[in-house]
């Protein structure tokens, strides 16, 4: 650190420097982010709420109100009744937090889950002591749930269920998988992509996913992928609210006598920013944004179904993943023509994002030159 401060003339240019380094959503050429561009009022919220924090909630009344609030509004969306919750930086943190009072709860130390679930569950199981017992999946990539039954077992503390897998966005067969674990192990739901989408969805329509699902102990929601608020905004529901107390510690110096976050200080502008964004956008903003980017996925999927590329599977959501000889080479030339892709593993996969910056005019432009760039590098191969 130099002895004496810089004007903030000097600290705004070295900032705005690096400012331009990075690349912006506006410019519709992200296709490898599960975030987005927030809406014009929750970055405006954010911008409010920036000195409030949560992690001592007694001096922030207001933000404490609207945490609650949008707890509230969430568990309507998700078919809950006295769930409880908080506000989480990420689904990282969700998971971590569900999967410590799994453990805690049930005394057990092994988690149930997919390949497909992401990796932040490996994160947990590594802080947490747990053990991983990896279930396969179907071949439209869902957990199997005919090895799940065999799976599960008095050692389980823990099921992870995703709706809206990282690498495909596929949805496992929630239904079944809360009626095995009804009464033997608490089931998590990693919803934080597809919790934004699946609502808003054929009319919700869907099979049942969220806490209609008798067996669902808790899920979490992120607000900075597809709830259009700013990061960080993510959202951790669970049934029974009691289960917070096997994680509680004790805040001799703060206004609440426990705390049961993992986060001491804790972020309030993603709470303002979320809130903001659901107010603004209700059930028909978001089925709008969802029907956009789900029109705008099938364009891109039928234009390379044309060029002979078929997706891994039928889009479930807003991702579609391209199973390309050379994945590497198409991600590096589609970089090339300025376009930001990224890969799957399960299996290789050119994998497209197509969140809400990206418009009809983009998704068309992308697609042809997806189309073009596949033909070049020899994708697909020609059967023999
Ligand atoms: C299904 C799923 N779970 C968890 C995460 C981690 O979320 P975060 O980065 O908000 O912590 C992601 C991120 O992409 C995800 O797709």
């Amino acid at each position: 650190m130099d002895a004496r401060g810089a004007p903030p003339h000097k600290v705004l240019a070295e900032l705005q420097k690096a400012h331009n380094d990075d690349l912006r959503f506006r410019d519709g050429t992200i296709l490898g982010s599960m975030c987005t561009e927030p809406l014009p009022v929750a970055r405006r919220a954010h911008s409010m709420f920036l000195e409030a924090n949560l992690g001592n909630p007694g001096y922030y009344k207001g933000t404490w109100r609207l945490e609650r609030e949008t707890l509230r509004i969430l568990a309507d969306l998700l078919h809950g009744k006295n769930l409880g919750g908080f506000t989480v930086s990420g689904a990282t943190e969700g998971n971590i937090t569900a999967l410590w009072m799994a453990r805690n709860t049930t005394r057990r130390k092994e988690i149930v889950a997919a390949k497909t679930a992401h990796f932040s569950v490996r994160k947990a199981a590594d802080l947490l002591g747990m053990r991983i017992v990896e279930v396969p999946h179907d071949d439209e990539y869902r957990l199997d749930v005919d090895a799940l039954r065999k799976a599960v077992t008095k050692d389980t503390a823990a099921v992870v269920a995703v709706a809206g897998t990282t690498e495909l966005g596929q949805v496992d067969p929630i239904g079944a998988i809360g009626e095995l674990c009804l009464d033997r192990a608490f089931l998590h739901v990693d919803a934080a992509f597809g919790g934004f989408v699946l609502p808003f969805l054929h009319g919700g329509d869907l099979p049942r996913w969220d806490f209609r699902v008798a067996g669902v102990s808790s899920l979490v929601l992120d607000a900075h992928k597809m709830g259009m608020a700013t990061i960080p905004a993510s959202h951790l529901l669970v049934r029974e609210a009691r289960h917070f107390e096997r994680i509680a510690v004790e805040s001799p110096y703060l206004t609440t006598v426990y705390q049961t976050s993992l986060l001491g200080t804790r972020n309030s502008a993603g709470v303002a920013a979320a809130y903001a964004a659901m107010r603004s956008l209700g059930r028909e903003g978001y089925r709008k944004i969802v029907a956009r980017c789900m029109k705008n996925t099938s364009a891109i999927v039928e234009r390379a179904r044309e060029a002979g590329i078929e997706p891994v599977i039928e889009p479930v959501v807003n991702i579609a993943a391209f199973p390309l000889r050379d994945v590497e080479a198409a991600q590096r030339a589609l970089e090339k023509k300025g376009w930001r892709v990224s890969t799957s593993r399960n299996p290789p996969a050119l994998r497209v994002v197509v969140m809400p910056h990206i418009t009809a005019e983009g998704a068309a432009a992308f697609a042809d030159d997806l189309v073009s760039l596949c033909r070049k590098l020899g994708e697909p191969p020609r059967k023999a």
